[in-house]
């Protein structure tokens, strides 16, 4: 009997040596860390660890723009290839990576749909929606939030000579996220700021449950079960007093009253979506999406663009000097217009170098082809996940010079329309691209155009823990804490 177990045992270790040799001779002609070529577990870990967007980036540097990171992942580093890899007609769709982020498994959003023509049909009934032409309202609810937000820290959060009055701005930031873009999914504001505070837990819970999904996203059998009947109970439901339920409440209940016999319809983004044709179940998850894609990420770029701004005090200095100037000679109004900002060229590059040095979505979103390609120069068979660096793609010094891993919002100032294009094509990517770009684009656009000025115009900000101005962690998402800053009145 012993022995029988013994033989099991060998023959057991025989396959799975032999299915990993099998794997890793299919791509060992692209070179790597030697360990991804055998096992995900490495790709697993740099996401768990949050430190995936810099060990992305240095594979690419020690290993060129084409380098394998798990025995079916490699990871492309040129912004020109990552571009043509994600454009319209590209051969690549989205991998299966994608279906880790189903919000309602087994069914899809846009966010996880990889059915091209599927995601292509939804996608043309939400964006007349996410382009804001058919919305009433959308930069005065964005204006609305900016004034909430700048009350909150009048009445709570201001320094004076004789007083330093601690706050952690992002937190706060993403209290205003949280309430503008609820206001625009759902016409009503979730009051954030007028709780001051996380007050379902939604902003913890989420950064708790980031890593996971991305980890988990990285192992389609994992996710398998996860989204089966066995992993469905532990899914987030409406029923749930914290973290997504609250949300998942309201969707459910302002969706309910655009359908049904008394329905009634709005000027708003989820009228639009409804309009185009969305039944109720795509509308409540299509608006859940809008939160979850469009708070956090634009709070993200918000604290990174003050961070720099900062911390840096010839870019402080410009930038503010920009801002008064334009208001001086009435080129700024009150509330600052989204096309006033769009002429300030000093504030674009600092939002643009934002999304550059530190861009809120650095996952690894792989696409994957039913037929062989070629990237960077290299036969990648069919099946092979492709995925991206956003760290070699956006720090890539022949794009963006030799000084690509500073901060310098003057790159685009100084460049020549043909720099500006290019480098301009290459920070695109931080929005994804081609039909499976980002279609909140304009929203967090139209926010962050106007939130930087009016911050700037009214209050002054400085870094507490000059030591570390702001933790990051690069789990796929990145998620920011602790930016403790004083502000002032400004006269
Ligand atoms: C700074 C802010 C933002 C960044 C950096 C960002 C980035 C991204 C990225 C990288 C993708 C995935 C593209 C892909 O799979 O290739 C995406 C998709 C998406 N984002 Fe954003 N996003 C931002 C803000 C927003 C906002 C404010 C909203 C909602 C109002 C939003 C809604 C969406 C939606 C619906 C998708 C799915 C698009 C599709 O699959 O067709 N995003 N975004």
């Amino acid at each position: 009997m012993r022995g029988a177990w013994i033989t099991l045992a060998c023959l057991l270790g025989a396959y799975v040596a032999f299915s990993r040799f099998r794997a890793w001779r299919r791509l060992a002609h692209i070179p790597g860390p030697k360990i991804a070529g055998f096992t995900d577990l490495w790709l697993i870990y740099k996401t768990w660890r949050g430190s995936l967007f810099e060990d992305l980036g240095e594979v690419c540097k020690r290993h060129g723009p084409l380098a394998r990171i798990a025995p079916n992942h490699v990871v492309c580093g040129d912004p020109r290839e990552v571009r043509r890899l994600w454009a319209v007609r590209s051969q690549f769709d989205r991998a299966p990576w994608y279906k880790g982020f189903r919000l309602d498994p087994p069914n899809d959003c846009t966010l996880s749909m990889c059915d091209a023509d599927i995601h292509t049909a939804l996608r043309a009934k939400l964006a007349p929606g996410y382009g804001g032409k058919d919305i009433v309202g959308l930069h005065e609810h964005i204006d609305e939030g900016i004034a909430r937000f700048v009350k909150l820290l009048e009445d709570k959060y201001l320094s004076t000579p004789d007083q330093v009055v601690s706050v952690d701005f992002s937190r706060k930031v993403q209290y205003m996220t949280l309430d503008i873009i609820s206001k625009i999914a759902f016409g009503e504001a979730f009051g954030f700021m007028d709780n001051d505070a996380d007050f379902f837990r939604y902003i913890k819970t989420t950064e708790d449950t980031i890593p996971m999904m991305q980890m988990f996203a990285l192992v389609p059998w994992l996710v398998d079960i996860l989204q089966g009947p066995l992993g469905k109970s532990m899914m987030p439901t409406e029923r749930d007093a914290f973290g997504l339920g609250p949300i998942m409440a309201t969707a459910k209940r302002v969706v309910a009253e655009r359908f049904g016999e008394k329905k009634v319809d709005k000027p708003d983004m989820l009228g639009s979506f409804v309009r185009h044709g969305l039944d109720q179940r795509e509308a409540e998850a299509e608006s859940l999406v809008q939160i979850i894609a469009g708070s956090d990420t634009t709070a993200t770029a918000l604290r990174t663009i003050m961070t720099h701004v900062m911390t840096n005090l010839d870019v402080y200095r410009r930038l503010q000097a920009e801002i008064d100037q334009g208001i001086a000679e009435g080129r700024i109004s009150t509330p600052i217009t989204d096309a006033e900002a769009r002429k300030l060229p000093y504030l674009q590059g600092c939002i643009k170098e934002g999304f550059r040095i530190w861009p809120p979505i650095t996952g690894v979103m792989p696409r994957i082809s039913d037929e062989d390609a070629t990237v960077c120069g290299v036969h990648i068979p069919a099946g092979t996940n492709v995925a991206w660096s956003a760290h070699a793609a956006l720090r890539d010094r022949e794009v963006f010079g030799a000084d690509a891993d500073f901060y310098r919002p003057d790159r685009w100032v100084r460049a020549t329309e043909e720099e500006y294009r290019l480098m301009d094509n290459s920070v695109d990517l931080c929005f994804g691209s081609g039909r499976w770009g980002c279609l909140g684009r304009p929203v967090a656009t139209i926010e962050l155009n106007k939130m930087v000025p009016e911050l700037l115009r009214r209050f002054d900000f400085a870094a507490l823990n000059t030591e570390r101005p702001i933790v990051n962690k690069f789990h796929g998402v990145l998620i920011q804490q602790d930016l403790v800053v004083q502000i002032t009145k400004r006269a």
